[in-house]
């Protein structure tokens, strides 16, 4: 069959697919033929639906990307077989509750034991507001939403080396660091240093911004400030409210996770954050309640074939079955790049070369049982921050004023991640529950029924997310040869997931991704039928 698009105009084109299948149809494949820069931002996705009447797609991994892309080739006609090597989908969208298990490599199988409806995200928790495609299906799929709190203006920052040991509280952080800062930008204004930068009237306008920023005195000194916290609360009658004294300025230097006060300034963790109601794998049970093409669980790929006119993909059932091997006009293969390198295929060496040259992250979550004590210090939902191994401990922004929550008392990536996931898993839980020891003195031995996930164990990611050459590992600039090449169709097979795009570490990526790829599909496709009917001559 050939495919190449020659003859038609790529108006007449264009046109064509616009006719068929509206405007997100003609706009996709515009961006797919290269006529348009990749959107900014994803409108829904809308292929025509009769689009793959006849066609047919396997699609390899049933994460977010995997369900995506079935779901919407289902919608526009294509017949579709999903192969999910796990007894669930979801992927790296996954939530424990009581009973689970967590099957590690090299570990005993954990069975979680936590209290009566409260639940540990182990990979995603939480999804920020501009991340308008998987909101978008959570929408269409039913899946309801509640605010995430990810940040509290009453959770700690620590570290040994600083204030005695003693956590302080993000409030007083966050608003001495802007009244030191304010006084010391004030004190150059006053003495010249930064006339070369500004004008007089800047200056002017400045001065008084300053000091409404950082809270200053008439004489522009940072005495505290009010906003830092309450060291007596304003009550009844005469009980005025007393600010804290102020943190001394050293201390607040020396506090190495001082720069977790500017954690809700990153644009993937500002407010309005969200959570599905019920766990994050309320999304992917979403989508398995809307998509009724095959989804096969246990079907674990072991070797992937393009032939002459397809994709013959060979599987092996992990329930017991028989291999067997599905065959499909394409093959949409979202495993992980770490995975997919092990799989047996007949893809050309660069491409080989790209899939096994990608490293991956490392990355802890641990999980205790405990009752709500961080509530009694005002904290609901949020988080502190303790650096080293075990990062931060993040409170649970549902079942606020009920007895039990699930505690996350580790939550680290990169390199420390890596180190910490070799002690034994007694050990990790030792350690977490220490760090909470310090945030919550006394409080530790409270907390029970850890569990523990170090996603370079889990079967089928063995690590969170690719740490690409150049790039922070979660999301950034991506823009690596290999990169690049995982990006283009390589025959009739398409690599798609949240690897191959700007956000490895989120959610959001898999969905832009695996939209990206339907649109390369949906453009392929079009052009074929166009070429049958002989509307465009075939090369
Ligand atoms: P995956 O979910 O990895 O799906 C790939 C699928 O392929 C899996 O289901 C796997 O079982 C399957 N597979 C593998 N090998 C085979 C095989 N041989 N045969 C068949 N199937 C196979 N995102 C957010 O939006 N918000 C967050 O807060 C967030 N936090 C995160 C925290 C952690 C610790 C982790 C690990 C991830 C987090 N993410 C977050 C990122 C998010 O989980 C991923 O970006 C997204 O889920 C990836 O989806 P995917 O479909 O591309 O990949
Ligand atoms: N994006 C992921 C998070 O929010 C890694 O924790």
């Amino acid at each position: 069959m050939m495919e190449r698009a020659v003859g038609l105009s790529r108006r007449g084109f264009l046109h064509r697919i616009g006719a068929a299948g509206g405007y997100a149809a003609a706009y996709s494949a515009m961006v797919s033929l290269g006529l348009m820069a990749t959107p900014a931002k994803a409108g829904p996705l809308q292929l025509p639906t009769n689009l793959g009447a006849g066609k047919s797609v396997v699609v390899l991994g049933g994460g977010i990307a995997g369900l995506t892309a079935a779901y919407e080739l289902e919608r526009a006609g294509f017949a579709v077989t999903l192969l999910e090597a796990r007894d669930r989908l979801g992927g790296r969208n996954w939530t424990l509750r009581n009973g689970s298990k967590v099957e590690m490599v090299g570990e005993a199988t954990q069975t979680v034991a936590f209290s009566d409806g409260l639940y540990m995200n182990a990979g995603p928790a939480r999804i920020p507001s501009h991340h308008e495609g998987l909101l978008g299906y959570c929408d269409k799929l039913g899946v309801p939403l509640e605010v995430e709190i990810n940040s509290s203006r009453s959770a700690y920052f620590w570290s040994a080396g600083s204030n005695g040991g003693k956590p302080i509280q993000m409030r007083q952080g966050v608003n001495d660091t802007r009244g030191y800062i304010s006084e010391l930008l004030a004190k150059a204004l006053n003495k010249g240093a930064l006339d070369q930068d500004l004008t007089a009237e800047d200056k002017q306008k400045l001065l008084p911004f300053l000091r409404a920023y950082g809270d200053l005195d008439q004489g522009m000194t940072f005495k505290g400030t009010e906003r830092s916290g309450f060291a007596q609360l304003p009550g009844a009658a005469s009980q005025f409210g007393k600010g804290r004294d102020p943190v001394p300025l050293k201390e607040l230097l020396a506090n190495e996770q001082l720069p977790s006060t500017l954690f809700e300034d990153v644009v993937y963790m500002q407010a309005t954050m969200f959570q599905p109601v019920g766990g994050m794998d309320r999304i992917a049970a979403g989508f398995q309640r809307a998509i009724k093409s095959q989804l096969i669980l246990n079907a674990e790929v072991l070797q992937i074939r393009q032939t002459a006119g397809g994709v013959a993909v060979a599987w092996r059932d992990r329930s017991g079955g028989p291999n067997q091997v599905a065959q499909a006009d394409y093959a949409i293969v979202t495993i992980p790049l770490n995975i997919l390198a092990k799989i047996d295929t007949n893809f050309d060496k660069p491409v080989k070369a790209a899939i096994a040259a990608v490293p991956y992250d490392y990355s802890n979550k641990i999980g205790f049982d405990a009752p709500r004590f961080w509530e009694k210090q005002q904290i609901f939902g949020g988080i502190s921050f303790v650096g080293g191994d075990t990062g931060l401990v993040w409170y649970p922004s549902n079942g606020l004023h009920t007895q039990r929550g699930m505690l996350l008392a580790c939550y680290g990536s990169g390199p420390n991640a890596k180190g910490f996931a070799a002690r034994p898993l007694e050990e990790q839980i030792a350690i977490a529950r220490g760090v909470v020891g310090r945030l919550h003195p006394g409080h530790e031995a409270e907390m029970s029924n850890p569990v523990v996930v170090n996603w370079s164990k889990i079967p089928f990611n063995l690590g969170p997310w690719p740490a690409w050459p150049g790039a922070a590992g979660q999301e950034g600039h991506l823009d690596d040869p290999a990169y690049r090449l995982l990006n283009e169709p390589h025959g009739r097979v398409y690599f798609s997931g949240a690897h191959l795009s700007q956000m490895p570490g989120w959610q959001e990526g898999a969905v832009l991704s695996a939209q990206r790829t339907l649109g390369q599909i949906a453009t392929r496709v079009s052009q074929s039928v166009a070429e049958r009917r002989g509307e465009r001559p075939a090369a």
